[in-house]
């Protein structure tokens, strides 16, 4: 959450700020803000309250420029969405600095920094920073050490970038807890929270680590481990492509890569399986002896991923015969638990910087785990660099907030993992078969359920002035209920719920009228019957439902119901089928509520805070 770019050069830097922050709106996007060290050694510092268009129509009106310079889109976690609030921050028109993250004793800090004499413009956390290291400036003449020194200050998760009126040739940066990149140019270098942002000018990548303070001129990068000795981090070619940035004649983002799921899948399964099986060292060299040995497996995510993480539970204990819990990463993090013998961590993440995640990978470490792997979609992200395996979801850059693409090549991957550890479970030989034919097929099934949109734009027409809506699944649909439930309130806002079906008589059923709709998923599947049975017992309570449905589900449409169907698919993939349509009724029902459906009210993507 929130977005930072930075640049030293010797051209003016406005423009690369501003794509930077345009391609990074979707981190953050209450507040945004750019200070830019001018020729006559003032900083010049516009900051806007909304979206960066704001910014942008700011800056039109004066000719800013800058060769050194930082810029910011906010997600406010202290103090609210003011000009006041938006970074860049000051201490006394000499050091600026933009933040990502939570300085936690930020109290005490602005406490001793008042008594010193400071005055403090703004209710955040950030500017404790700025002071801190104007301070630090009294004692050194060189920035970098006052960083250096500052940092020791701080408690809790930040991504910073400092500039220093006095000295236009640099910027020094620093990471705990929130991930920051430099980006390699020729005779200028940047520094951003995500590559996506500097892919207009740079493909070459260095990703500071936990501790790291780095100091960037146009010709050099130093980087100091957390010790403060000089360090030689790798450098990383980016293979992201550039204009994934763009809504390729789509409305929105999130419809665009709701569009993009068959070619991602079939990347996600490209050179990993064919109609043999999974091909060798798919997740690494050795990762099979280290499977060979799993009893257990603990899935540890947030979101939309915890929702991939249930499915890939009833998947794993099904076919694969292994145990397996998931939880929900910041519930694991704060609490005592028992570690079952032989256990393989498994974590899932679309960013890969997902603080809690984060937070439980490292206890888990601790706490004596076997060996931990991650399914990510983001390259050179903390988890996967501090994970033991990583596997690779290859959906490309999702920039819309409510997660899809990632969700679907999660679902494929867990798939291929219960293959892996399957293999070392006896897994039934027409499982393994089953489950091998589904995910060939899997990209075709994709496309031919995608063709269904037209009805579901329909659908959504009746749902749009609906204040409630429950979502109903059994087995690996009860997941899918879940995330179809919430991406319908994280885009259009209408309050929803999922339940397993067979839980309906225990409370909720108490909650139908005609006033709430509710949204059936219904393959042709072991446990049809017993949700139809479930379906009758909302009819008969005068419940209006839309139910997805196999055709050979022997569901009609009348009165009480409305039958959308989705193709026929193989029982393995059957969940990662039934979230499409979820996903386009939320789309189109958003749509017809007329919300930022990328940018939804209160949300940012990459949860790099807790
Ligand atoms: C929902 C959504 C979030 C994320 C969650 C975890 O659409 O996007 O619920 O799934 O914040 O994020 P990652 O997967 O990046 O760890």
């Amino acid at each position: 959450m929130c977005g930072i770019v930075g640049a030293v050069a010797e051209r003016n830097v406005v423009e690369i700020l501003l794509e930077g922050l345009k391609r990074l709106e979707y981190r953050g996007y209450d507040s945004a803000g750019v200070a830019l060290l001018t020729g006559d050694g003032t900083i010049n510092r516009v900051r806007r309250t909304g979206k960066v268009q704001a910014l942008v129509d700011a800056l039109g009106q004066q000719e800013a420029l800058g060769s050194t310079g930082i810029a910011h889109t906010r997600w406010a976690t202290h103090g609210g969405v003011t000009e006041a609030n938006a970074h860049p921050h000051f201490s006394n028109e000499r050091v600026a600095v933009v933040h990502n993250g939570i300085i936690e004793n930020y109290q005490s800090l602005r406490e001793n920094l008042v008594n010193q004499g400071y005055t403090f413009t703004s209710d955040t956390d950030t500017e404790t920073i700025a002071h801190t290291v104007n301070e630090a400036l009294k004692n050194t003449d060189s920035l970098l050490a006052a960083v250096q020194a500052s940092v020791k200050q701080f408690h809790g998760a930040y991504g910073t970038v400092i500039m220093d009126r006095t000295d236009p040739s640099k910027l020094v940066v620093a990471r705990s807890g929130s991930p920051l990149v430099i980006g390699l140019g020729l005779g200028e270098n940047f520094i951003a929270s995500d590559q996506m942002a500097l892919l207009p000018v740079t493909r070459r990548f260095i990703f500071l680590e936990e501790g790291d303070v780095a100091e960037i001129t146009r010709r050099s990068v130093a980087i100091f481990d957390k010790n403060g000795n000089a360090v030689e981090r790798e450098i990383i070619e980016s293979s992201v492509e550039h204009d994934a940035g763009d809504k390729a004649g789509y409305r929105h983002y999130m419809l665009k890569e709701i569009h993009e799921q068959p070619v991602v899948v079939r990347n996600t399964l490209q050179q990993r399986i064919d109609e043999t099986g999974l091909l060798p060292d798919i997740f690494g060299k050795g990762a099979d002896d280290i499977f060979a040995r799993v009893k257990h497996v603990q899935i540890i995510a947030c979101g939309t991923s915890y929702h991939a993480g249930m499915t890939a539970r009833y998947w794993l204990e099904q076919y694969a015969n292994i145990s397996c819990n998931i939880e929900i990463a910041s519930e694991f993090r704060y609490r005592k638990s028992v570690v079952h013998p032989d256990s393989l961590l498994v974590t899932i993440s679309q960013s890969g910087e997902t603080a809690d995640t984060l937070a439980a990978l490292r206890l888990a470490k601790e706490l004596g785990y076997m060996a931990s792997l991650t399914i990510c979609n983001v390259p050179g992200s903390s988890l996967v660099r501090e994970s033991d395996m990583a596997f690779m979801t290859r959906a490309g850059a999702e920039i819309g907030v409510a997660s899809t693409k990632a969700f679907t090549t999660q679902l494929t991957a867990f798939l291929m993992l219960t293959l892996a550890l399957g293999k070392h479970n006896n897994i039934a030989g027409e499982d393994q078969q089953a489950i091998i034919q589904a995910l060939l097929n899997l990209p075709a099934k994709l496309e031919e359920t995608l063709a269904i949109t037209q009805g579901i734009e329909d659908l959504a027409e009746e749902f749009a002035d609906k204040n409630h809506s429950l979502f109903l699944g059994r087995g690996d649909q009860y997941p899918i209920a879940m995330e179809g439930a919430l991406k319908l309130k994280e885009i259009s806002y209408i309050h929803a719920e999922a339940y397993a079906s067979g839980e309906l008589k225990h409370g909720p059923l108490a909650l139908i009228d005609e006033e709430m709709p509710v949204i059936v998923v219904a393959p042709n599947n072991e446990l049809l019957e017993k949700l139809k049975s479930n379906v009758e017992e909302v009819r008969a309570r005068g419940g209006i439902m839309y139910v997805f449905a196999d055709k050979d589900a022997a569901f009609a449409s009348d009165d009480t119901m409305r039958v959308i169907n989705v193709p026929h698919c193989d029982g393995p993939i059957a969940p990662i089928i039934y979230t499409l349509p979820l996903q386009l009724l939320s789309y189109y029902v958003a749509l017809i509520k007329g919300t930022d459906v990328d940018q939804p009210r209160n949300l940012a993507k990459s949860v790099t805070v807790e």
